[in-house]
């Protein structure tokens, strides 16, 4: 196992690259096992989710290539198998799009029961609902979930809750269906669009992606010999743009899409950050002089879930009182236990934390619980006072490429060590 020693009181200033988008390659990867065809995937972040998922698709009979550091060849002429590997599957999240896509392709599909960060109760009934409704039979029993069917059928499907999994899921579904797909009150992220962008350039015919409602008319193949970019990764850039922020630093972020950024850019003019748009790219700066403000976490474009902790982080030292209303999931103030121990004053009950802001954080051992926490209390090393380890970074970079290394181009101290 290894850790993080982050030497803190840093001004992060400097410039920093941004990768793909994690939650996009998760999703187009099993995506195209849909193309009877080889793939060339660009911009592919090199990640360990990433790299877990390239294993899967390889254990189906995919042939995976990278032919360098962010670039992903798949050949999935050669699948030959629907059932993923379970001990494999039930670590990780994205897993489930593999439901979809080999549902879609083959009509017959079993992974074990999806994974991934823990942040409370991560249900897949709309998925189901969706897969049945589109003519398959799904069944869950002992850690697997399999679904099947000998035909799928265009069908009109309404979401319950906004779910960017079952927006993909079924989009992955039906995409190769007979008729025509309606989905009703779907995802919007970026990463829904990339998926839906990715798809169309290899033959499908989604329309709507980025709105609530997707159409989607079947059609009989998708086409192999594409090349297609991953977009920039939406929460990567709000993570620096929030390191920025607290760090009273300044920090040319480069590689991303400022529109994607604009829940989070509202909330930083608010808390007295500036920012300037170069178009793909961004510089965020900061006096270090942080209002409170409050923030209530929504489907895109609302403020996204996944930068909450790492905004929790620079409300812990604003000047004033701020609240946190987390309403996607039941779990996610986990990581506030870790920023009390250096100093922070917050209280978390259920959905709503509560942050008063103190002067300073104080170096700690730390402990990253998930993902965005990792990478939110990476940030609170960063600006703390004195020295602090971070624990369980293998957390950190399922979702980060070499963040140690874009955070010592900004000027931190950081070294990563074997415990
Ligand atoms: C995706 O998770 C992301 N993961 C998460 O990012 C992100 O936090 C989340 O979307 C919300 O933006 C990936 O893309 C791999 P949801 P997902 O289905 O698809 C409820 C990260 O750090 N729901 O949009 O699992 C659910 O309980 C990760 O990168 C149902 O009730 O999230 C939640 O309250 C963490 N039934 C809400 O919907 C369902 O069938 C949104 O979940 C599905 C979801």
């Amino acid at each position: 196992m290894e850790k993080f020693i982050i030497h803190g009181n840093t001004r992060l200033v400097g410039e920093v690259e941004i990768s793909g988008a994690k939650n996009a390659a998760v999703a187009i990867l099993p995506a195209t096992l849909l193309i009877d065809g080889i793939t060339t995937l660009e911009n592919v972040p090199n990640i360990s989710d990433v790299k877990i998922i390239c294993k899967i698709l390889s254990s189906l009979g995919a042939s995976v290539t990278w032919t360098n550091e962010h670039t992903v060849v798949v050949d999935s002429r050669s699948l030959n198998c629907t059932h993923a590997p379970l001990e494999m599957t039930s670590k990780f999240r994205a897993s489930y799009y593999l439901l979809g896509a080999l549902l879609g392709r083959c009509g017959d599909v079993e992974v074990g029961l999806p994974g991934g960060c823990n942040l409370g109760a991560r249900p897949i009934d709309q998925h189901i609902k969706g897969f049945e409704l589109l003519g398959a039979k799904v069944d869950c029993e002992q850690g697997r979930i399999s679904a099947n069917a000998k035909k799928l059928t265009g069908s009109t499907i309404y979401f319950d809750v906004v779910s960017v999994g079952a927006t993909i899921n079924l989009i992955l579904a039906s995409v190769l269906a007979e008729g025509t797909t309606v989905l009703n009150n779907v995802a919007k992220e970026p990463h829904i669009v990339d998926v839906a962008n990715f798809l169309n350039t290899v033959g499908a015919d989604i329309r709507g992606a980025g709105t609530d409602i997707i159409k989607i008319n079947g059609v009989s193949k998708l086409t192999g010999n594409h090349t297609y970019s991953i977009v920039p990764d939406q929460i990567e850039t709000g993570t620096f743009m929030i390191a920025a922020l607290a760090s009273g630093g300044d920090i040319l972020i480069k590689n991303c899409i400022y529109e994607h950024m604009d829940s989070l850019s509202a909330k930083i003019l608010e808390m007295g950050g500036k920012i300037e748009n170069f178009g793909d790219s961004i510089r965020v700066s900061s006096s270090g002089k942080i209002h409170p403000t409050n923030i209530k976490t929504l489907p895109y474009p609302g403020f996204p879930t996944d930068l909450q902790p790492q905004m929790g982080v620079a409300l812990s030292i604003a000047n004033g009182t701020s609240i946190i209303n987390e309403s996607i999931w039941d779990s996610r103030f986990q990581y506030t236990n870790e920023l009390i121990k250096m100093g922070a004053k917050i209280t978390a009950q259920g959905k709503t934390a509560v942050f008063e802001g103190v002067d300073h954080l104080i170096g700690a051992p730390l402990y990253a619980t998930d993902l965005r926490a990792g990478a939110a209390l990476l940030v609170a090393g960063i600006i703390a006072d004195g020295v602090s380890e971070l624990y369980n970074i293998h957390f950190i970079d399922r979702g980060y490429e070499h963040i140690e290394e874009k955070f010592r181009k900004l000027g931190t101290k950081i070294e990563r060590v074997n415990e």
